[in-house]
């Protein structure tokens, strides 16, 4: 038996059986390691994950630079200063084009500086450690582009095709600012006097545990990691990743000739991995919250030099 009802019930009907096709599609290119492009339908909190996670690297790349930046006038010789100079254009570069890569998907570059500015968005922990030294601008090179390279060479194969193709320019850069780094440290441990390779000592002191923290909470604690894993936009945990970062790292220290800040730190010929102390989370969670040693020094700069740059 006809009735109205069923005149406005079709297409809604209709439209969910569209959904639910759009759905399967989605899922079968995800599901083949497939990529999806700005222009291809996709669920609305597939769509959120990717701009939280771009929108907290995109933020730490522009606030990366306040650190280094902080030591561009200061360089011991010209050739640092150009090196370092170029190092942190490239951040910023960095920055762009992930911005660009979330516009994409919807959110705007003012939208998101806006959400930083207001201390609504997240940046990196590492970044609200002060650099006290020149060695600590090697250690940045060293340990935590390093740590971002092991994080982010992943992300070149992140389902999302735009974020995935920023990826790969971004990764070639972060090695030539790996090699910068661990250089100068090189330079100061073999050439140096013995006030130098203290003060390398002391910069691998400080930064060692931050530069762990930068891979995000333990596994079984980090609620975006089994939606991001199973979409395809991170392919390996956290855990893993530092895991990965550490063994690559213990025969660089060796070869630079510095000694890592954890006792605890012991090759397992089991797991043919390393065992590490344990790492401080929360002080993780204090500087995330914004409340680490440089959280308002950093954010006060960002909103100094937008007010200051604007047209
Ligand atoms: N600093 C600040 N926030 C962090 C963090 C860190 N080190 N690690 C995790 N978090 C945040 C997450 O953003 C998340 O917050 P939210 O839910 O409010 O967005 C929360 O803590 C829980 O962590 P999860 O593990 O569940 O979050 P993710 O699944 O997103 O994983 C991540 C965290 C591994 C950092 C991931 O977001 C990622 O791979 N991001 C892309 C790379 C990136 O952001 N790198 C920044 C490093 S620095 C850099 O690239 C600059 C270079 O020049 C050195």
């Amino acid at each position: 038996m006809y009735t109205q009802a069923m005149d406005t019930m079709a297409p809604i009907q209709a439209q969910a059986g569209e959904d639910v096709a759009r759905q399967q599609r989605f899922d079968q290119r995800i599901d083949a390691g497939g990529f999806i492009e700005a222009k291809d339908w996709m669920p609305e909190h597939y769509r959120k994950t990717l701009l939280r996670q771009i929108s907290q690297h995109a933020h730490s790349e522009i606030v990366g630079m306040l650190p280094e930046g902080n030591w561009i006038s200061r360089a011991p010789t010209l050739k640092r200063k150009a090196i370092l100079l170029a190092k942190v254009q490239d951040e910023g570069g960095h920055g762009l084009y992930l911005y660009a890569a979330a516009e994409t998907l919807g959110t705007s570059r003012d939208q998101m500086l806006a959400a930083l500015h207001e201390g609504r968005a997240k940046y990196s922990s590492i970044f609200n450690y002060p650099t006290l030294t020149w060695a600590d601008v090697g250690v940045i090179g060293w340990l935590v582009d390093g740590a971002a390279i092991m994080n982010q060479v992943p992300l070149c194969r992140c389902s999302y095709a735009p974020y995935a193709r920023a990826m790969v320019r971004i990764c070639r850069e972060e090695s030539f600012h790996q090699r910068q780094g661990y250089d100068a440290l090189l330079t100061m441990m073999q050439q140096g006097s013995a006030a130098q390779r203290e003060m390398v000592q002391d910069a691998v002191d400080r930064w060692w545990w931050p530069s762990l923290m930068m891979f995000g909470p333990p596994d079984d604690q980090s609620p975006n990691s089994a939606l991001s894993m199973r979409w395809g936009i991170k392919r390996i945990s956290n855990d893993e990743l530092r895991r990965k970062f550490i063994d690559a790292t213990v025969p660089q220290a060796k070869v630079l000739g510095v000694t890592l800040p954890d006792p605890e730190l012991t090759w397992n010929e089991a797991r043919q991995s390393h065992d590490h102390g344990p790492i401080d989370w929360d002080e993780f969670r204090r500087v995330i919250a914004g409340d680490g040693p440089c959280n308002r020094e950093r954010l006060a700069a960002r909103v100094r030099a937008w007010d200051e740059g604007a047209w």
